[in-house]
């Protein structure tokens, strides 16, 4: 694919996926992050491609030199604690608003038709609906759900005004390489992943019967590509459409890591939402994307990058849905 995109936030857990994926495509992609929370060893092994460029900036700066001979903006920059987020609404407003504004403004003025964002599930907070449409109701919980809802509505607007092609996608839960066990608000795979390993209890709260749509990383990347590819526009949920338990989750992590590991249930956390899983249907239909990989094939998959080299195993998992 003889295409040049900006990813921001392309030193992140999913913009390093996706890069993955781009170069493996043939495109010409540039990656702008600050490196708050994403690093150039996410990237170093894609460092020496001619292909890749690498600019370290925040997305509130982004100037028409950054966006020249771009053909799409794959925006994935963000604050992605949530817990921050209530702490700071202001730093969050100004990196997943403003800077989601910035982004549409110079694009804009650009004459860059296409913006693909990564929203979150976020957006419907304790939404009752489960599985969840696009048309639920949106209850956000935090700031950071709330800012991403708000982004999503100025891309739409940028398609009923100025005629570009936006997509939003609402990511449930992202899991597999890359995804950062060190953070304290990281997912709980990343977590039940470094516990398993060291053949810790598997912590619980709650009764383990809570569930999420987890989905895995290079699914999400394919479908990010084929959107752009397929050139849709609109809102769109990216999930597996099916729920696992927490208990369940511990018990596959243990199986495919070979843990001694037990699980342990302690009182539920205030605030936490019970069931999480969306419809993906319209995604489905418009891209004909399925997630194919199952949630242990997922974890498996995740466990070898954590035991051997990331790079002997990252082709894996995403070229059966590209290239139907
Ligand atoms: N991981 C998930 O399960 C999940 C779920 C829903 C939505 N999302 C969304 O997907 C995107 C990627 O998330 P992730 O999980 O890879 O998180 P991440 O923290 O690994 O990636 C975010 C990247 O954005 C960069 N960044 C942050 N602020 C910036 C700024 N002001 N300017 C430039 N770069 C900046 C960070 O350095 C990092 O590389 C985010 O938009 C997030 O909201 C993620």
């Amino acid at each position: 694919m003889n295409r040049t995109v900006l990813v921001t936030g392309g030193a992140g857990f999913i913009g390093s996926n996706l890069v993955d994926v781009l170069l493996e495509r043939g495109y010409q992609v540039s990656i702008l992050d600050d490196l708050s929370t994403g690093s150039t060893r996410n990237i170093s092994h894609n460092l020496g491609n001619p292909r890749l460029s690498f600019i370290e900036k925040d997305i509130n700066d982004i100037s028409p030199v950054d966006l020249q001979g771009v053909d799409a903006v794959f925006h994935l920059a963000a604050r992605v604690n949530v817990v921050d987020s209530i702490a700071d609404p202001m730093e969050d407003a100004r990196v997943n608003y403003n800077g989601t504004l910035n982004v549409l403004e110079r694009c804009r003025e650009a004459g860059i038709k296409k913006v693909l964002f990564t929203s979150s599930a976020a957006v419907y907070g304790d939404v009752e609906e489960v599985p969840t449409t696009e048309d639920a109701s949106k209850e956000p919980l935090s700031p950071y759900g709330n800012h991403k809802y708000a982004s999503g509505n100025l891309l739409r607007l940028y398609n009923q005004i100025h005629g570009m092609k936006n997509v939003i996608f609402r990511l449930f839960n992202v899991y597999g390489p890359r995804q950062d066990p060190s953070n304290p608000y990281s997912g709980v795979i990343s977590k039940f992943m470094e516990w398993a390993s060291k053949d810790q209890e598997l912590t619980i709260f709650g009764d383990g019967g809570q569930t999420r749509d987890f989905v895995y990383v290079k699914d999400v990347a394919a479908s990010l590509i084929m959107a752009y590819e397929k050139d849709i526009e609109g809102t769109f949920n990216v999930g597996t459409g099916s729920e696992t338990s927490l208990d369940h989750l511990a018990n596959t992590v243990i199986d495919v890591t070979g843990s001694k590991s037990s699980i342990v249930h302690r009182e539920k956390r205030a605030g936490e939402i019970y069931r999480s899983c969306c419809l993906n249907k319209k995604l489905k239909s418009s891209l004909g994307w399925a997630p194919d990989t199952s949630i242990k094939e997922g974890l498996s998959k995740y466990h070898l990058t954590l035991t051997f080299n990331y790079t002997r195993v990252s082709k894996l998992g995403y070229r059966d849905t590209l290239d139907k």
